[in-house]
């Protein structure tokens, strides 16, 4: 039986991500090289056992596996322009939250630069990191993902690449982020409804879990009409839900409670009823985000 020791790994960018990073690869043994643009934030690394290098081109290239983990991709655009030839053979995996369009650019550039990319999207805060909870999607090069796949597993939660198209690790990032933060202010619109009539929040909590409920099952429907094309209004009807979502708008503004959320909502339904289709289901809507010619 072959047993291979954990592979060496750089982390560039020590903001409060990227020392999360260091330390679950720390943790799983790999032997780990950091560097960040101010130095002081590499300190307490050195004392966990990393190797802080002294220069960035030190840093690249200290690892075949270069992850990069910083604020923004102008910030990512200037570490790698900085390290320039040193990248040359090595694999770069940038956790660098950005949009599908600058994954794509900074991959194209990876490639220009002779390097392997794979580019990730950390789905999960930092403690996190680590831990069979974590999520971070990756999209690229799939021979770099095969073989730096064991040290990538140190993250935590499963290791999947979503496809080759650098992109599509961003494209699912937006999404979940689309989902979680219109939930979040769905949440606080009624929380601010309930709470005009004098319901706190926390009592309305149970309520609105089970619509989370509810939308776990919708979800999974409305899925399959928007990948069918077909919007069946069997169970339920834009005609109907416009009733219903007329009467949130109303008692907001009755509260003054600030209705461009709902109105918003309100305009897409009614656009498509408005087009013919006060018949069809819910899902009817995704025709009309995607400016879709009314049929
Ligand atoms: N924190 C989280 O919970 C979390 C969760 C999911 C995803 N993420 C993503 O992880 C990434 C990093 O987040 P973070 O929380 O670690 O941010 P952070 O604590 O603000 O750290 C930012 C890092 O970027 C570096 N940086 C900024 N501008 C730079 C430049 N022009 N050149 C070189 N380095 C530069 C900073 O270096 P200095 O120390 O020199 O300023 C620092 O290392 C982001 O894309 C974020 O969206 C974070």
């Amino acid at each position: 039986m072959t047993t291979h020791s954990p592979a060496p790994v750089t982390v560039v960018g020590l903001g409060a991500m990227g020392t999360a990073l260091a330390r679950a690869f720390l943790a799983a043994g790999h032997p780990t090289t950091v560097w960040n643009r101010s130095p002081g934030r590499a300190q307490p690394l050195r004392t966990a056992g990393a190797a802080v290098a002294p220069d960035l081109f030190t840093a690249v290239t200290a690892s075949p596996l270069v992850i990069v983990c910083l604020l923004d991709t102008p910030a990512v655009d200037a570490v790698l322009v900085g390290a320039g030839d040193a990248l040359r053979g090595s694999t770069i995996v940038n956790l660098t939250s950005s949009t599908p369009e600058d994954a794509r650019l900074v991959g194209a550039w990876a490639a220009a630069a002779g390097a392997r990319y794979l580019d990730g999207a950390i789905m999960v805060t930092t403690p996190m990191v680590g831990t069979p909870d974590a999520l971070v999607l990756y999209s690229g090069d799939a021979d770099a993902f095969t073989e730096h796949r064991d040290t990538l597993a140190a993250l935590g939660g499963e290791v999947e690449l979503l496809g080759d198209d650098p992109g599509l690790a961003a494209v699912h990032d937006i999404g979940m982020l689309d989902v979680f933060f219109t939930g979040m202010t769905a949440f606080l619109h009624a929380a601010a409804l309930v709470g005009a009539d004098g319901v706190p929040a926390r009592a309305f909590l149970p309520l609105a879990r089970r619509m989370l409920a509810l939308l776990d099952s919708t979800f999974e429907q409305l899925a399959r009409d928007v990948d069918a094309g077909e919007f069946p209004g069997d169970e339920d009807t834009l005609a109907m839900e416009l009733v219903a979502i007329e009467h949130i708008v109303d008692a907001s503004r009755a509260r003054n409670v600030d209705p461009p959320l709902t109105e918003a909502m309100r305009d897409l339904v009614r656009t498509a009823v408005d087009a013919g289709h006060g018949k069809d289901g819910f899902s009817r809507v995704v025709t009309v985000l995607q400016g879709a010619p009314a049929r």
